[in-house]
């Protein structure tokens, strides 16, 4: 099915009900175990995802499902604490619909934050990654279906989608933080079952260098509507085979818990320099 762009603006609108004439500059997604940054925001309006009309609830552990309106770092941000999963059971549509509801709120910005598998052996779990660029060409598009020319054209660019000068700048606030960020591509995988070695092996040959199963939706349809991306991934656990253990949830919950202190000063200190 395909939604409407009527039924994006019924979205919109019921938020504007609920936020009056607030308008995010950026909109965040924030992954497994960084929902917390959710819970800072200042001068918070929450819209849980239930109440909004079209919108899906989401599932997965540690995602709280609701939209945070407010101030981070004195910017005017809207967080979804949660996001939904092709996994779930979700169309690629319906995962990154609040996308499109946040651009038509005003948002010009969308900042991804997920955690992934290291699919690079020089590499170490608890790392940081700058997302320069995806790739997901072995499952539909988002975008799949009839175009809607209010968001943007038929046949969109996907050259740079992840904004050149908003990678800049998070590197420039990695160095002032002293903080390592690696650089490189997230290789989009269905799940919910983890990745099986041969599988881990070929995305690496392919230019994989982490391994999700979320955000690069969201980016196919952040930037068909015209919107910058910053994306961050925290390297939560060595991808399958690497290493002689099970890949578990826990491992990965744990990994995020360890890590959020550093990811959100990284993210605060970029929303900072928007
Ligand atoms: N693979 C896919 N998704 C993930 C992983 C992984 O190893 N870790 C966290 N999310």
């Amino acid at each position: 099915m395909n939604y409407t762009f009527a039924q994006y603006q019924e979205s919109a609108e019921y938020i504007r009900s609920k936020i009056g004439d607030f308008t995010p500059k950026a909109a965040m997604v924030l992954g497994s175990g960084l929902g917390f940054m959710g819970d800072v925001v200042k001068d918070p309006i929450v819209v849980p995802y239930r109440e909004i009309p079209h919108f899906k609830a989401s599932t997965a552990p540690g995602h709280k499902g609701q939209l945070v309106f407010g101030y981070l770092e004195d910017k005017p941000v809207a967080v979804m604490q949660g996001r939904m999963h092709h996994y779930e059971g979700y169309s690629y549509e319906e995962v990154s619909y609040a996308v499109r509801v946040l651009r038509l709120l005003g948002a010009d910005t969308l900042i991804v934050t997920n955690a992934a598998g290291c699919v690079r052996t020089d590499w170490k779990a608890g790392d940081l990654m700058l997302i320069t660029d995806h790739i997901k060409m072995f499952s539909e598009s988002p975008l799949r279906g009839e175009n809607l020319p209010e968001f943007g054209v038929r046949f969109p660019d996907a050259s740079k989608l992840y904004t050149p000068a908003l990678q800049d700048l998070a590197r420039e606030a990695a160095g002032e933080l002293g903080i390592q960020l690696r650089e490189g591509v997230y290789f989009y995988c269905y799940g919910p079952q983890y990745e099986t070695p041969a599988e881990v092996r070929a995305v690496r040959i392919l230019g994989g260098d982490a391994v999700g199963m979320s955000t690069a939706p969201e980016v196919i349809v952040a930037g068909h509507c015209g919107m910058q991306v910053l994306g961050f991934t925290l390297l939560s656990n060595m991808a399958a085979g690497i290493l002689d253990q099970p890949l578990s949830e826990q491992e990965v919950l744990d990994a995020a818990e360890a890590c959020k202190d550093k990811f959100s000063r990284l993210v605060l200190a970029c929303l900072k320099k928007l």
